[in-house]
């Protein structure tokens, strides 16, 4: 099969292997959020400390050849007790966010609302949010972000089943009064469609429970969640919890390959519509599925909502959050087409590359390829993030927008062995400049009401299936010592934010 050769960038990126500055001039606004993300599981390590429950990535990776490098998040940059060097070393950059998670089965070891709460873990994340306080980064707060506890997978098959829905509301409402008043922005849940769709499986589907129907479970698994997002806003506003609340949205919306073909333009709606838009529409546009979605799957695959519950899902976000680490052309199947250019999710009910055509895709999704080819790893994509940004905003309006994750990742351990070009990060500086020099543009020049921006990620991290071999850290960690060495990008960051923050 020959590939059509993909065609001319549509915007030039300003800052694309051009570490200068070159709009000085331009700030963001007051206000304005630069932060750094992580995510429990990734960073914490302190797996069996201080009565926490284990959950389904402990287990995961404790089987054979699950992880690529076998390795467990045992320990991994152990955060939970090193909070305050990270936060002191980031708040030296002029950070003034952090995005972090709390780890249910921290807080509810066995994830039931009957079981006990650990008050080690409530009392634990209270001193991290203090300390972020005085420290003068703004603590964000991830309620879900795929560390399900293991006993919840166990009982009932975790999101496959309803009764999910009060156990994580409750999860959020003891959370939510422990914090009230110290944590301004909130979120539901992270990526809720690489959850569904490939994570609850992952790896290998060897977390579903017996009897669980690998194919509907996306589904079964989208409907829960929404509705468990839905129950948590809801509570939160009952409870009147001061700050803002929503779900991180990942994915992106595509632009069309071959412009003036309508083909292309169904393709990209039919993208979005099974991608950001399974959770997207239902909160910000209509309380309900994509029309694509129900007119193509039965019931029984993807359940419907009632009236009351359309009622809950519709507004259930105060502004719009998303990880948009990349984004692409898409096409429709062009005739012969049978090569995948892309990796979809695992899925096979989800949308495939037979159905949609994705190219100038962010390596990072193809990685496994990558590491065996040495194809290049990631690609500055962000070229695409003006229009992007554009239509998030014209098809879930909100008044406000976090660019909630961007990140590079590293090669994987082996491939570029020198230290110093692993600190030396010229490629991650490059995207980061870029990404955030088109997002100043998206403020200025269309006028899109982008509040804050996150970088992926704080410290070099486990990577879920990939482990501790792909690194997406501003930070080098050694994972024999656990010290921290700022990268290059790190470094330029920081100047970034200082010579752009307004005063
Ligand atoms: C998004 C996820 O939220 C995060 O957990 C992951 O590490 C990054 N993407 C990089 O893959």
């Amino acid at each position: 099969v020959v590939l059509p050769s993909p065609p001319p960038t549509l915007y030039p990126s300003f800052y694309a292997n051009r570490p200068k500055d070159i709009l000085p001039h331009l700030k963001y606004p007051k206000g304005f959020l630069f932060g750094l993300a992580t995510a429990a599981y990734q960073v914490e390590g302190a797996t069996k400390n201080e009565g926490k429950g284990p959950n389904m990535w402990d287990w995961a990776s404790r089987q054979p050849n699950a992880i690529v490098d076998n390795s467990t998040a045992d320990i991994t940059d152990l955060q939970y007790f090193l909070y305050k060097e990270d936060v002191a070393r980031v708040a030296a950059l002029g950070v003034t966010a952090h995005s972090l998670s709390i780890s249910w089965a921290r807080i509810f070891p066995f994830g039931t609302a009957d079981s006990p709460v650990n008050q080690e873990g409530l009392d634990h994340y209270a001193d991290v949010i203090k300390y972020h306080r005085e420290s003068g980064v703004e603590p964000i707060v991830t309620l879900f972000h795929w560390d399900m506890p293991l006993a919840l997978q166990a009982y009932y098959g975790g999101f496959t089943s309803g009764q999910i829905v009060d156990d994580f509301v409750n999860y959020a409402k003891t959370v939510f009064s422990a914090y009230n008043g110290t944590v301004k922005t909130w979120f539901t849940f992270n990526e809720p469609r690489v959850f569904c769709s490939q994570v609850a499986s992952y790896p290998f589907n060897i977390t579903y429970a017996p009897g669980v129907n690998t194919s509907t479970a996306p589904y079964q698994c989208s409907y829960n969640l929404i509705k468990a997002h839905a129950g948590a806003v809801k509570a939160f506003r009952e409870m009147n919890i001061v700050g803002e609340i929503a779900f991180k949205s990942d994915d992106f919306v595509g632009t069309p390959w071959r412009k003036n073909t309508t083909d292309d333009a169904a393709a990209v709606e039919r993208h979005a519509a099974f991608q950001i838009g399974v959770f997207a529409d239902p909160v910000y546009v209509s309380g309900d599925w994509p029309k694509i979605l129900t007119d193509t799957l039965p019931p029984d695959y993807l359940p419907r909502f009632t009236k009351q519950e359309k009622k809950d899902i519709l507004g259930s976000a105060d502004f719009f959050a998303i990880d948009a680490y990349r984004s692409q052309y898409i096409s429709a199947p062009a005739e012969g087409l049978d090569a995948c250019l892309s990796n979809g999710p695992s899925d096979p009910e989800w949308p495939q590359c037979n159905d949609i055509q994705e190219f100038d895709s962010n390596a990072m999704w193809a990685v496994g390829a990558s590491a065996d080819t040495g194809a290049p790893w990631l690609q500055d994509t962000s070229r695409f993030l003006r229009s992007a940004m554009k239509q998030i905003h014209k098809r879930w309006p909100t008044n406000k927008i976090y660019v909630t994750e961007i990140g590079f990742a590293q090669p994987l351990e082996g491939q570029r062995t020198e230290l110093y070009r692993i600190k030396e990060d010229t490629d991650r500086t490059n995207y980061i400049m870029s990404y955030l020099g088109e997002l100043l543009l998206s403020i200025h020049e269309d006028k899109i009401p982008i509040m804050g921006a996150f970088i992926w990620s704080m410290v070099d991290n486990a990577e879920w299936g990939q482990g501790l071999s792909t690194r997406f850290g501003i930070q080098y960690v050694n994972y024999t010592s656990l010290e921290r060495t700022y990268k290059r990008s790190a470094m330029e960051l920081s100047e970034f934010f200082e010579a752009h923050l307004h005063n």
